[in-house]
C-alpha cells in the first residue's frame, strides 16, 4: 500500500525511554513507570483511579470480575463493537445480549437498548465508537432508573469528551467503570496497552487485587501492608514498566497528535462535503457536546455493493481503506453458543456501508486531497 491505513507514531524519544528503563532494570509489571504514567492519565482523563494493563481487553475482564458478573447474568452491549467485549462476559459465565445502533454515530442505541432490559440484566455496557461520545447521559439515566451498572468502552478515546465547561467529561469516566486501548492501532500507544479508569475507591480496590493476580502486591508497593498475599481471585494484568516508558512518551505527545489527527479528520470532512451534497454517501456525525479525537474518519456508502467497489478501487489505488466491525451477532460463534439473535438492521446496515479512510500522525496533508480524489472518482463511478 503507498499510503498505509494505519502507521504508529515512534521516534526517536520513544527509542531513548526504552533504553532508558532496560538499562536501569526496571522492567517489571506496575513498578516506577507505570505508577508514573498512571499518575499523567488521571491528569489527562480526571479519573479518579487508573490502571494500567496489557490491553482494553484485560481491563474488560478484571471490571466485570470485580463487578461480580456472573452465570444469570445479561449484559447490554452492541453488535457493532469488538468482539473482546462479548467474550469477557461470556468468560465470566454471563450472557452479552446485543443491542442495535443509530443510524449516525454507529453508537449503541438507547432506545433499543431499553426494551431489552429483563431483571437479568446486570450492566450496561456501550462503546464510544470512533471517539465519538455514545448518547452517555441517556446510558446512566437508565442505569440509575434500573438499578444497573455502567461500563464504557472507550478504548478509542484517549483525549475524547463530552460537554461543555464544567461539565466537560473524559469518555470513560462517566460511568462505574471504563477502559481505554493503547493498542498500536490508537492515537497513543505502546504496541499493546490498556488503561482502567474507576472513579470508587472500593471498585478500584477490588480491581487492583483481580489485576496483580489476586493479591494485594499493589497495596503492598503503596506500603499501605509489610508483606502482600492471595486474598481473592484474579490474573496477570499488569503492564511492563518496559512499555509504560513508551507509553509515557506517547501520553506526552498525546495532545499534539490528536491535534494534528482533528486538523487530518476535518481536512476529509470539508474535502467529501460535496460529494454527500450529490447524495453518494454520508459522511460521519459528531454528537452535539462532542470533543472528538480525530480517531477514525469512516464515511459510509450508499450499498454494500457501492461499499465492496470503492474499498476495491481504493485499494487499487495503493490507498489502505477498510471496513470495521463485523456483527457479533451473526457471527458463526454467537450463533453456537447463544442461538438465534433478534434481527438487528441498523448494525447491519452500517457494517455493509462503511469505509474507513487513512488516518495517522504521519500522514500528510496532500495524502489526504490524493484519497478525498480518489473517492470522489470511485463514488460517482459507483
Ligand atoms: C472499541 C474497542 N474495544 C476494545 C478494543 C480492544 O482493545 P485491546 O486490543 O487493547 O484489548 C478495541 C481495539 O481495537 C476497540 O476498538
Amino acid at each position: 500500500m503507498k499510503i498505509p491505513y494505519n502507521e504508529p507514531s515512534y521516534g526517536a524519544a520513544e527509542e531513548r525511554a526504552i533504553l532508558k528503563a532496560l538499562r536501569a532494570g526496571t522492567t517489571g509489571g506496575n513498578g516506577a513507570i507505570t505508577k508514573r504514567v498512571a499518575d499523567l492519565l488521571k491528569e489527562k482523563t480526571g479519573a479518579k483511579y487508573v490502571m494500567l494493563m496489557p490491553s482494553a481487553t484485560s481491563a474488560m475482564e478484571v471490571a466485570l470480575t470485580a463487578a461480580g458478573v456472573g452465570p444469570g447474568d445479561e449484559v447490554l452491549m452492541p453488535s457493532f463493537a469488538f468482539v473482546s467485549q462479548a467474550n469477557v462476559i461470556l468468560s465470566c459465565g454471563a450472557t452479552p445480549v446485543f443491542c442495535d445502533i443509530e443510524p449516525d454515530t454507529m453508537n449503541m442505541c438507547p432506545k433499543d437498548t431499553a426494551r431489552r432490559i429483563t431483571k437479568k440484566t446486570k450492566l450496561l455496557f456501550p462503546v464510544h465508537y470512533a471517539g465519538m461520545p455514545a448518547k452517555i447521559n441517556a446510558f446512566k439515566k437508565l442505569a440509575r432508573d434500573n438499578d444497573l451498572l455502567l461500563f464504557e468502552d472507550a478504548a478509542q478515546c484517549l483525549l475524547s469528551y463530552q460537554g461543555s465547561g464544567p461539565r466537560k467529561r473524559h469518555l470513560g469516566t462517566f460511568g462505574d467503570a471504563g477502559c481505554i486501548s493503547f493498542h498500536v492501532t490508537k492515537n497513543a500507544g505502546c504496541g499493546e496497552g490498556g488503561a482502567l479508569l474507576v472513579n470508587d475507591q472500593k471498585v478500584a480496590e477490588a480491581c487492583e487485587i483481580i489485576q496483580e493476580k489476586g493479591t494485594n502486591r499493589t497495596a503492598f508497593l503503596r506500603g499501605q501492608v509489610d508483606k502482600y498475599t492471595w486474598v481473592g481471585p484474579g490474573g496477570s494484568h499488569v503492564l511492563s514498566d518496559l512499555l509504560s516508558a513508551l507509553l509515557e512518551v506517547q501520553l506526552k505527545r498525546a495532545s499534539a497528535m490528536t491535534a494534528r489527527r482533528v486538523k487530518l479528520w476535518d481536512r476529509y470532512h470539508s474535502g467529501l462535503e460535496e460529494l454527500e451534497a450529490l447524495g453518494l454517501i454520508r459522511r460521519p456525525v459528531v454528537p452535539k457536546g462532542a470533543t472528538h479525537n480525530g480517531h477514525i474518519y469512516a464515511f459510509r456508502a450508499r450499498t454494500p455493493e457501492e461499499q465492496q467497489a470503492i474499498l476495491e478501487d481504493l485499494r487499487a489505488n495503493g490507498i489502505g481503506a477498510v471496513f470495521h466491525f463485523q456483527p457479533l451477532h451473526v457471527s458463526p460463534y454467537a450463533k453456537a453458543k447463544l442461538g438465534k439473535q433478534d434481527e438487528l438492521p441498523v448494525t447491519m446496515q452500517a457494517a455493509e456501508t462503511i469505509i474507513r479512510l487513512p488516518l495517522y500522525d504521519g500522514l500528510k496533508a496532500s495524502a489526504i486531497d490524493t484519497i478525498v480524489a480518489a473517492v470522489y472518482r470511485a463514488a460517482i463511478q459507483g
